[in-house]
């Protein structure tokens, strides 16, 4: 992976989900989040216009670091590429999409849950991954039992991390950031509330400084 984007993850720590279906909110939230400091944004393709959402976001904020989540296969990967990805999360392991991403020099994090995934994802060459869905699967204490075996490999937990656990998972030697969409709830969106994104990114940003 890009070692600028790890220099990034190893900075804020925290890297907000964003899902909109309409682009001038989905800026909105985007926009919340780098006035609360977090500049690492996971534009998740969870709604028909999440790749407009994606292009709008990378385009209008060039200074951040935007990337693509929930890609799920190798034309998805070529899309977010073409629409000014600067990462890609997966939530499984996808050798194609791995391809992909490789062929254009664009960091991914493709998603493991077990440490058969995790040998698989080494084994393309991978170092840095993603722990889903992280609570379930064993949270803080499994990322120790895969660090331990796997010691130059990096981890994004997401799927259940939040304010009350993200000590915990900071606090795994080998784990970059956490990712997660505690910091844009989908009633502060519906409400307008984009202060309160700003605020849950400050209070994440706290969190992870502490
Ligand atoms: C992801 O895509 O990383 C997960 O949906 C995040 O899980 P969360 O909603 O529990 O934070």
């Amino acid at each position: 992976m890009s070692e600028n984007l790890i220099k990034t993850l190893e900075a804020k720590r925290v890297v907000p989900l964003v899902q909109s279906e309409n682009v001038d909110t989905a800026l909105r939230i985007s926009e919340a989040l780098l006035e609360g400091g977090l500049d690492v944004l996971e534009v998740v393709l969870r709604t028909d216009v999440a790749l407009d959402c994606l292009e709008a976001i990378a385009n209008e904020f060039p200074h951040a670091h935007v990337g693509a989540g929930t890609v799920l296969s190798a034309e998805q990967s070529q899309d977010v590429i073409r629409r000014g990805a600067n990462f890609i999360v997966s939530p499984g392991l996808d050798p194609a999409s791995v391809k992909v991403a490789n062929d254009a020099g664009i960091p991914i994090l493709p998603g493991i849950s077990t440490a058969t995934e995790l040998q698989q994802a080494w084994n393309m060459g991978l170092r840095t991954v993603k722990l889903f869905p992280a609570s379930l699967v064993g949270g803080p204490k499994i990322l120790k039992a895969l660090s331990s075996v796997f010691r130059d490999v990096r981890f994004m937990p997401t799927g259940g991390v939040s304010p009350t656990n993200l000590h915990e998972y900071l606090a795994v030697p080998a784990v970059l950031a956490c990712g997660g969409s505690w910091l844009t709830p989908e009633d502060a969106i519906a409400a307008g509330d984009f202060g309160a994104i700003t605020q849950l990114a400050k209070d994440a940003i706290a969190i992870a400084q502490s």
